[in-house]
């Protein structure tokens, strides 16, 4: 009798123990590694292809898998969250070992993932945020930090105007165009928020006026349409453009010199994420700085599926590391770029 006593008490350390990575006690162990061990699926939902850093983030996530033995189930929301809760639905009646997504937009994911949760698939966010009645509904977040962005843009962009002694085109204030991402999306968001708090807390924040805010939903031809709408509105006024991704301020640098100005010169523009095609306009002078987001997410997400998988502990929030890049280390910098 005793035997089995402490044969069930064994067997129940072993099951917590398996459960404490996360919301989710994972339903497979697999980990993919090793002779014999089942290969992991993953069901993978993505949100599109909008810009040249989601198609970099989505090579990283495909390579990643290969190269860890993972059997990915990829799938393309075509920027529509509705599409991302199919595609989940779908892995949960697949049966995959673990579900990671791309969030289109911050909320409407409760239902799903509580879906997930029953069925003991365990979830990894992936680069954007969600914001959820239940924190539990998740494992990990795995990303980047969208309001320190934010934050990172208006400091450089104060200490730029401040060392160039830039004067604002109105005699008065620096008059500030942002073009926003997607609407709802946890990037625009927060890097507006963390681009307007850190203004509010500058001892130069009067210097400062936002003239117009819009959404260029991320892309390079919304960017440079929002772009000709605001240079249509404020002729000659602006002094600024903060772009929420390079793709817009791409898109926004083709308005520029449509309209005969210079952009990078006329106009400062900072903007987020570091492609390689905003460093070429930041060495052809037409942008002024990027403040990197860092889309190469694959191998982390690879590395943390496993380790759940394998019923190991997991931060639940991890950031990619990122810098920021002034034009004047564009040319230096270009070659080492990977995206
Ligand atoms: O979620 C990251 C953002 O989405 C990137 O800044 C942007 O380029 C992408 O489309």
């Amino acid at each position: 009798m005793k035997k089995i006593v402490s044969l069930l008490l064994a067997a129940a350390m072993m099951l917590m123990v398996a459960g404490c990575g996360g919301g989710t006690e994972p339903k497979s162990s697999g980990s993919g590694s090793g002779s014999g061990a089942k290969q992991m699926t993953m069901g993978f939902s993505q949100i599109g292809a909008e810009s040249e850093w989601r198609t970099a983030n989505t090579e990283s996530i495909k390579q990643a898998a290969k190269d860890a033995g993972v059997k990915l189930i990829f799938s393309d929301a075509q920027q529509k969250q509705e599409n991302q809760i199919k595609a989940i639905r779908s892995f949960i009646a697949q049966g995959v070992d673990i579900i990671a997504f791309v969030p289109i937009v911050e909320t409407g994911w409760d239902t799903v993932l509580k879906e997930a949760k029953d069925a003991k698939i365990p979830v990894i966010v992936v680069d954007r945020d969600v914001k959820l009645g239940d924190d539990s509904l998740y494992v990990a977040k795995i990303g980047t930090d969208s309001v320190a962005e934010g934050h990172k843009v208006f400091k450089w962009l104060d200490e730029y105007m401040t060392k160039q002694h830039k004067q604002p085109k109105d005699g008065s204030q620096f008059q500030v165009a942002i073009l926003e991402g997607t609407v709802g999306s946890s990037p625009a968001l927060r890097r507006q928020q963390g681009f307007k708090d850190e203004m509010a807390a500058s001892s130069n924040a009067g210097k400062y006026n936002i003239i117009a805010s819009q959404t260029g939903e991320f892309t390079r031809q919304k960017g440079q349409e929002v772009m000709e709408s605001f240079l249509k509105s404020y002729g000659n006024k602006i002094d600024v453009l903060f772009a929420h991704n390079d793709d817009m301020a791409l898109g926004a640098i083709q308005a520029i010199e449509a309209a005969g100005m210079k952009p990078g010169k006329d106009i400062t523009i900072v903007s987020i994420d570091g492609v390689k095609g905003i460093f070429q306009a930041m060495i052809d002078g037409k942008s002024n700085c990027t403040v990197e987001c860092n889309p190469l997410q694959g191998p982390l997400l690879m590395e943390t599926a496993k380790k759940i998988l394998a019923g190991q502990k997991v931060d639940k929030l991890v950031y990619v590391e990122e810098g920021v890049f002034p034009s004047d280390k564009a040319a230096e910098v270009l070659p080492s770029r990977k995206y």
